[in-house]
């Protein structure tokens, strides 16, 4: 079956969809972007998703392309069409197509929209849960606003294609104060020794995650203490527990930071028994 997917009104066969080259999202990346689960079918916590893309909109002075309503509808035919059971769905907005120009474009000019959508393999993301994964740290190198999820994201490509490299999964950014900010495309967690959660507040320096926000209710169902401050690579390499999460991974457990091991080196029962809880706590629809 081949892959289908929304571009500016129409469904197409994914090999014909295609975006005007002169796209600012394709030129400036002038785009945000939002990640959806989707499990039987089912989008995974649209709710929360559109409030935030409408907050990375607002912030950016991007129009809707059209109401929220339609936009769901959007959404739900494009993973209808491609018959996901299990995957994600991924919709981009721009400032639209025009004469290439730094300057925003005329008020008129109507905003790009495209939505795709694709399987996962959900034996292969449980395989790696159970093994979990290795991180390397890199320096945050991203702009000021990555509360906003803008498709800039040269330098968390980077940093992922570095973590490969160095045979690792995923990096985490670490700020000029020695901080952890976030993991390249994923919120990232500790659990102390005294079995305390703890994640980066919400500022500029992080996306406030779906997933991240979702944890939350897990963590208080179980009666664990969260934290929500920032912690250095001294403070996760003596952790019990570390992991990360993210609308397409859930909560993954990681088991070495830069090459030291943490814990016991195998995924932690906190971080297990918070990836199998998690969709009790989530909104499906
Ligand atoms: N990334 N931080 C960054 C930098 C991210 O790119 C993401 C998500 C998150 C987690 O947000 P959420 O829990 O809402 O998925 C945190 C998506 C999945 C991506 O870029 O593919």
């Amino acid at each position: 079956m081949s892959r289908i997917a929304y571009v500016n009104g129409r469904y197409l066969p994914l090999r014909d969809a295609a975006v005007h080259v002169e796209d600012r999202g394709y030129q400036f990346a002038d785009s945000v972007y939002e990640v959806c689960e989707v499990r039987d079918g089912q989008l995974i916590d649209e709710r929360r998703h559109l409030d935030r893309l409408e907050r990375s909109l607002g912030e950016l002075r991007i129009r809707m392309p059209m109401a929220r309503a339609a936009l769901s509808v959007v959404l739900h035919e494009v993973v209808a069409r491609n018959r996901i059971g299990y995957g994600t769905v991924y919709l981009q907005i721009g400032r639209g197509v025009a004469r290439r120009d730094h300057a925003f474009p005329p008020l008129q000019t109507p905003p790009s929209l495209v939505v795709t959508a694709r399987p996962l393999n959900r034996a292969r993301n449980e395989a790696s849960a159970e093994k979990g994964i290795a991180v390397i740290s890199l320096p945050d190198n991203r702009w000021g606003r990555v509360d906003i999820k803008t498709t800039g994201l040269l330098p968390n490509v980077l940093a992922r294609q570095a973590a490969i490299e160095q045979g690792a999964r995923d990096a985490w950014f670490v700020d000029r104060d020695g901080f952890v900010t976030e993991a390249a495309s994923a919120n990232a967690f500790i659990v102390t020794a005294h079995g305390t959660l703890v994640t980066r507040q919400v500022d500029h320096g992080i996306l406030r995650g779906i997933t991240r926000t979702v944890t939350f209710e897990a963590i208080k169902a179980q009666g664990l203490a969260l934290e929500e401050r920032a912690f250095k690579l001294e403070e996760a390499y003596k952790a019990r527990e570390a992991f990360v999460t993210s609308a397409s991974q859930i909560v993954l457990p990681v088991v070495t930071i830069n090459g030291r091991t943490i814990g016991d080196g195998k995924p932690g029962p906190v971080a297990m028994a918070l990836r199998r809880e998690f969709h009790r706590f989530a909104e499906a629809g």
